[in-house]
C-alpha cells in the first residue's frame, strides 16, 4: 500500500513567528476553499507577527477565515491545536494526513526540526511527517542565510523535506504584494496536489506558433 496517499486527509499547517503573515493567511484560505480540512498549530511569536503586520490578531483572522460566505462551495473545516498539547493528532504517525506546511518558517523552527527535538508540537508533527514519508514543506523566511541554516536544509532535505525559500519569481510582472504571495502560494499547492490557480503558469500563453504574449 502507498503510505503516502492520503488524498483525502488532512492537512497540517504549521504557522511560526517569520516576516510573512500574509503568506499563512492567503494558503489557508485557499485551502479551505478547496474543501481540504486543515489542523493549525501555530508558534506563540507568530501572532505577535501577525499583529504587527496585519495589524490584526490570528485568533480574529482565523475566526473570519472559517465563516463561509452564503452560497459559497462547501469549505474545508479548521481544528486549532495548541503547541504544547502531544495527544493531539499531529503528534501521531497512526493519524492520516496529506501532508504538512510550515508557512511561513523561521530559522529557528527549520533547527529544530533538523535536530529532531520534538519539544513542541509544530516540531513533533514535523518530525511524524519526515518518519511516515509524507510531504513536509517548509516555506523558510530569512536571508542571509549562515553556515548553521544552510547546514539545517541540507540535513532537512536529505531527510526527505521540500525546502522551499519565500523567494517569489519576478518573471510574469507582478503588479502587487498580493500577486508575490499568490505565486508562493501556488508553488506550496502544487507540491501538496492542491488544486489551485491563482496566477498563470509559464507557458500557459503560448500559441501554437511557439509564440508568447502577455497580457
Ligand atoms: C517582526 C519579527 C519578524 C521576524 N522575522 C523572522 C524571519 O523572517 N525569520 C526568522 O527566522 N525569524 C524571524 N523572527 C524571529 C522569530 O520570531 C524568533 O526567532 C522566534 O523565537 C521564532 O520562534 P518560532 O520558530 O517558535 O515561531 C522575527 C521576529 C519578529 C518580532
Amino acid at each position: 500500500m502507498d503510505r503516502t496517499s492520503h488524498g483525502d486527509a488532512p492537512l497540517a499547517l504549521a504557522i511560526t513567528g517569520a516576516s510573512g503573515a500574509r503568506y499563512w493567511l492567503r494558503f489557508l484560505d485557499v485551502v479551505l476553499g478547496q474543501g481540504v480540512d486543515v489542523h493549525l498549530v501555530h508558534s506563540a511569536p507568530a501572532d505577535g507577527v501577525c499583529r504587527l503586520e496585519l495589524g490584526r490578531s490570528m485568533d480574529e483572522l482565523l475566526e473570519e477565515m472559517t465563516q463561509a460566505s452564503p452560497g459559497e462551495q462547501p469549505r474545508g473545516r479548521l481544528l486549532r491545536f495548541d503547541p504544547t498539547d502531544f495527544h493531539a493528532p499531529l503528534a501521531s504517525g497512526s493519524a492520516r494526513y496529506r501532508g504538512m506546511a510550515v508557512v511561513p518558517c523561521t530559522s529557528g523552527t527549520l533547527g529544530r526540526i533538523a535536530s529532531g527535538t520534538s519539544d513542541n508540537l509544530i516540531v513533533r508533527a514535523a518530525d511524524v511527517m519526515l518518519k511516515e514519508g509524507r510531504p513536509l514543506i517548509l516555506l523558510l523566511r530569512e536571508t542571509p542565510l549562515n553556515l548553521i541554516q544552510l547546514e539545517n536544509m541540507t540535513r532537512l532535505a536529505r531527510a526527505g523535506a521540500v525546502i522551499m525559500p519565500a523567494s517569489p519569481g519576478f518573471y510574469q510582472d507582478p503588479q502587487s504584494v498580493d500577486e508575490l504571495v499568490d505565486f508562493m502560494v501556488q508553488r506550496i499547492c502544487d507540491r501538496l496536489e492542491i488544486p489551485c490557480a491563482l496566477h498563470r503558469r509559464w507557458g500557459d500563453d503560448r500559441s501554437g506558433d511557439g509564440a508568447s504574449s502577455r497580457d
